[in-house]
């Protein structure tokens, strides 16, 4: 919001100073688009445990970065561009990506398949190409894939923006269609969608932090 108002500010100003400037749609449309990190907090009190990294792992998946952990964690924050007037499913462009033709904060899908819901089932959180609002999971190129040369399925238009909370929650849709909110989990060094917390930890046995995602800007 800052962001937006900001530029809005510098539009009149610039169209104060040189009023002879002829104005085109570009610069009469205002900047929807806003940059900021995806803070991770946790637990009742929503603690902030740390944030998306702009890095990924040796799986094409990307990693969280602590400031607990990580005394210069500012520059490894992934920086992601998003619509804050956006109310549906939309895609989040990472600005500061590492070298990689995959430049959507994308869901890729799980090795039991890309599809969620009321079982352990999961989708990993990597680079993507673009796909389509409320697109079915389709091969798309992702991160996960170019790294393990294993296919997967992705999506990137599955982050709904809450603009009174911030909040960034995933929205995937399924196989057959079907939209299922998601659940993002911190799990050995990489964030999961899924549709059910308590069946993904009993399928699963791992210890994952339940994270919800904000935009800070
Ligand atoms: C957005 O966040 C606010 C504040 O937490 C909440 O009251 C509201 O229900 C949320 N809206 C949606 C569509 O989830």
């Amino acid at each position: 919001m800052l962001f937006r108002s900001a530029s809005l500010l510098s539009l009149a100003l610039l169209s104060l100073a040189a009023p002879a400037a002829p104005e085109t749609e570009a610069d009469l449309a205002p900047d929807v688009n806003s940059l900021g990190y995806l803070r991770c907090s946790a637990g009742s009190e929503n603690q902030v445990i740390g944030y998306i990294s702009r890095s990924l792992n040796s799986f094409g998946e990307y990693i969280g970065v602590s400031p607990s952990s990580d005394p210069n964690d500012v520059n490894h924050r992934m920086l992601v561009s998003l619509d804050v007037t956006g109310t549906g499913p939309q895609a989040l462009l990472v600005k500061n990506a590492p070298k990689n033709n995959f430049p959507f904060l994308g869901g890729i899908a799980g090795s039991q398949g890309s599809s969620i819901g009321s079982d352990g089932d999961y989708v990993l959180i990597g680079g993507t190409q673009s796909t389509a609002v409320g697109a079915k999971p389709s091969y798309c190129g992702n991160t996960f894939t170019d790294s393990t040369n294993k296919l997967r399925k992705c999506a990137s238009a599955i982050w709904v923006f809450n603009s009174t909370s911030n909040q960034v929650t995933p929205q995937w849709t399924n196989d057959d269609g079907t939209a299922v909110t998601g659940n993002v989990g911190y799990v050995n060094e990489a964030f999961v969608i899924t549709g059910d917390k308590k069946e993904f930890e009993d399928t699963w046995e791992d210890k994952v932090e339940w994270v919800t995602l904000t935009l800070e800007n």
